[in-house]
């Protein structure tokens, strides 16, 4: 896969992250960290759709992928809002809390940018794509 850049806008909504899930399968679909990917999108578009202003009616968020040879870089840029992305403790967060617990143990590196005018949840997964690794 030749070096590519992508990013496509979805409505703030639930249904919208079964869309950003399938965006991700389709563009990456040759690609050995497709399901690492997925995985972390469908996180940050939910946390999106439901602790960001994207959630709020009319509200959007951005899924976008950057990829090159060895390394793919995730982000979902949000409308931001009063609440900021972080990583609860075990104990806090209960059931809850695991999402970006999940995003810190699959990534290879990821962070927040942006303020509450909007907010990027971004996090690069190292993986070469099929083709490279054949060669
Ligand atoms: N895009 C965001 N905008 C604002 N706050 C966020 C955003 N993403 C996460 N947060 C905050 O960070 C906390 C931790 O997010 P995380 O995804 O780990 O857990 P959760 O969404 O509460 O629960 P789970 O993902 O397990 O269903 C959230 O509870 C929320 O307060
Ligand atoms: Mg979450």
């Amino acid at each position: 896969m030749s070096p590519s850049r992508v990013s496509r806008t979805f409505l703030g909504s639930p249904a919208s992250i079964t869309e950003a899930r399938r965006f991700i399968t389709v563009f990456l679909r040759n690609w050995p960290c497709v399901d690492d990917a997925e995985l972390i999108v469908s996180e940050l578009a939910t946390n999106a759709v439901r602790h960001s202003d994207s959630g709020r009616f009319g509200g959007r968020f951005t899924v976008s992928i950057e990829a090159d040879r060895s390394r793919m870089w995730l982000s979902v840029l949000d409308e931001g809002g009063p609440l900021s992305p972080r990583v609860l403790p075990p104990l806090a967060s209960g059931e809850n809390g695991r999402g970006l617990v999940l995003v810190n143990e699959l990534a290879a590196a990821w962070g927040i940018t942006g303020d509450d005018r909007g907010r990027i949840v971004w996090a690069v997964l190292e993986a070469l794509p099929e083709a490279a690794t054949r060669r």
